[in-house]
């Protein structure tokens, strides 16, 4: 399927420390480009799930990869960490989620992984940083590294998205590397040149720097895109103050290529395990370094998202008279995007859960994200399919842009609701075609 090693790449033996989304990708796209890989996880049921071929979490194209660099031999799993002795160059994958109660990244697993795999590095060896990390981590690492081997440290951001977790990790749009100064900086660069020789034979562009800039490009380039976000939804809040459509706004200034046209799409905001924890732990990270200030404008941009959540709830609330006490609602959409079942801090279903705390009679659905939704809110009502969600319901609220939800008939739906509302939390439907159907259509930031 990929372009595989040409003659002269050399395959190496790599580990992957954390099978997440993070890690179990790159692990599986590893071995599928010809590196021998082990990916190792302390989770037991992840690594029993991984070694029979299965993704422990829905991406499209990992199984498909799973299973023949499964076949090929060359892709292990494991929750022994000694199994990591022999590769040369180890990644660590392991997630930094944001700290209870407080918005700084918890570091844990990175400091318990890079702690387990020091006594089985050789001479020579290479760890290779990819977790979203605050800035200082890695010097902080590669000293304690250095005090107890000789392997070195490098870091190496990964900037896949979810939905194109394959795709953008054999062929990522840049490489970034963060190497130590001296020898030991161009010894690490030629291990990574090694390990990503089919990108870089496809002039994917390559970004050599110090251990901090590497660390501020993953964290800038989220915020970048958080920002970009809320930019486009504080648009949307205007428009709607002044009758404007968001949607041609974003298009029109989206044809100035300095702006560009993607990531400019106003509804209910981003959510996830990367942008929302990533924005907060940059600025927990600033303030530490007595440059809250600099990045102050974040936090803004977080509440501008949140805020999305709460239009949406009280458009439903407003377009109901006012009160959503036992009104059937239809939640269409669960993950924080589509083409994902991840949950985590997802607006779809902070609204879902939302409009139950208020009483409405929510019934919430998603292609592949109501096992989740139903382990962290077995309280709310799901259904498997969109027609039994949409039946009888008061108001269908759509916030995930999945492709079945995109592609609703309003004829067809009218004939299973009374209910002629639909609120677009994406603003990815037709306006014109669901009014036609009779329905009364609430975007956000549209007329
Ligand atoms: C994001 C970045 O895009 C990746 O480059 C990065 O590697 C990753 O975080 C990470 O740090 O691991 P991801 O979380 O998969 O990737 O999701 P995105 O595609 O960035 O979407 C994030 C959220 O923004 C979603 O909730 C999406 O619905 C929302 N979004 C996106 C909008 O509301 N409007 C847009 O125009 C685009």
């Amino acid at each position: 399927m990929w372009l595989r090693f040409k003659t002269g790449m050399k395959a190496m033996k790599l580990s992957v420390i954390g099978c997440g989304y993070l890690g179990a990708v790159h692990a599986a796209s590893m071995a599928e480009l010809g590196h021998t890989v082990v990916g190792i996880d302390v989770d037991a049921a992840k690594i029993d799930l991984l070694r029979s071929g299965k993704a422990p979490f829905f991406e499209p194209g990992l199984p498909e990869i799973l299973e023949s660099a499964l076949a090929s031999g060359r892709l292990t799993f494991s929750t022994d960490m000694a199994d990591a002795e022999g590769a040369s160059v180890h990644f660590i994958a392991v997630g930094t989620p944001q700290r209870k109660g407080e918005q700084a990244a918890d570091m844990t697993y990175v400091n318990g992984a890079v702690e387990g795999l020091i006594p089985f590095l050789a001479d020579g060896d290479l760890v290779v940083g990819k977790s979203t990390v605050p800035v200082g981590t890695a010097a902080r690492l590669a000293k304690q590294i250095a005090e107890k081997s000789s392997a070195q440290l490098a870091w190496n951001p990964e900037f896949l998205r979810e939905g194109f977790a394959v795709k953008d990790t054999i062929s990522p749009d840049r490489l970034v590397y963060g190497v130590p100064a001296g020898d030991a900086g161009v010894q690490a660069k030629a291990q990574l040149d090694e390990v990503y020789a089919v990108a870089l034979s496809n002039d994917t562009p390559v970004v050599v720097t110090d251990f901090a800039t590497a660390e501020l490009v993953k964290v800038s380039a989220n915020a970048f895109l958080a920002t970009k976000i809320s930019f486009i939804n504080a648009m949307a809040e205007i428009a709607d103050a002044t009758g404007a459509d968001v949607t041609q706004l974003a298009d029109a200034i989206g044809f100035d290529a300095r702006i560009g046209r993607r990531f400019l799409n106003a509804g209910v905001g981003f959510g996830g395990g990367c942008l929302p924890k990533d924005i907060r732990a940059f600025t927990a990270r600033a303030e530490e370094l007595g440059r809250g200030e600099s990045v102050a404008f974040l936090k803004e941009v977080d509440a501008i998202n949140l805020r999305q959540r709460d239009r949406v709830v009280e458009i439903v609330r407003d377009a109901l008279d006012g009160d959503v006490f036992e009104k059937k609602v239809a939640v269409l959409g669960l993950a924080f995007k589509p083409n994902s079942d991840d949950v985590r801090d997802s607006p779809a279903l902070d609204v879902a859960v939302r409009l139950h705390g208020l009483g409405a009679a929510v019934t919430a659905t998603d292609p592949e994200a109501v096992a989740n939704s139903r382990r962290l809110h077995p309280q709310l009502v799901f259904a498997a399919e969109s027609d039994v969600a949409i039946t009888d319901a008061d108001v269908i609220v759509v916030v995930t842009e999945w492709d079945e939800f995109k592609a609703l008939d309003p004829v067809a739906v009218s004939k299973l609701t009374a209910g002629r509302i639909i609120v677009d939390g994406r603003n990815c439907l037709d306006p014109e075609v669901w009014r036609a159907a009779g329905f009364t259509y609430i975007g956000l930031g549209r007329p």
